[in-house]
């Protein structure tokens, strides 16, 4: 299942559109990193849970179909987020799976570092 790909997309705030392909396993994350998506700021903390960069708004529909509801420690790093919606979730906790193939995703537009 390692090779499987999908295709998403990132909307960035200005409605820019970056459109990518990635592997069933990898997070949200790892797909920014991997194939060097210019997403200022995205994933500071590497995916360790102690940042809200990789905060990413998901549609109603593709939010109820997330295989794992957030954890606590990502809650709570939400709640840190600048402009939490209601299917708001860090990057970095979703993992792809064959079924989100098409994912848009959209990326607020000011990212807010907990750490600072
Ligand atoms: Fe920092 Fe996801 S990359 S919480």
């Amino acid at each position: 299942l390692k090779d499987e790909k999908v295709k998403l997309t990132f909307i960035l705030h200005d409605g820019k559109r970056l459109e990518t392909e990635a592997n069933v396993g990898d997070t949200l994350l790892d797909v920014v990193v991997n194939n060097d998506l210019n997403i200022e700021g995205y994933g500071a903390c590497e995916g360790t849970l102690t940042c809200s960069t990789c905060h990413v708004i998901l549609k109603k529909k593709d939010y109820d179909k997330l295989p794992e509801e957030a954890c606590e420690e990502e809650r709570d790093m939400l709640d840190l987020a600048y402009g939490l919606t209601d299917t708001s979730r860090l990057g970095c906790q979703i993992t792809l799976t064959k079924d989100m193939d098409g994912l848009e995703v959209t990326v607020p537009e000011t990212i807010n570092d907990a750490r600072s």
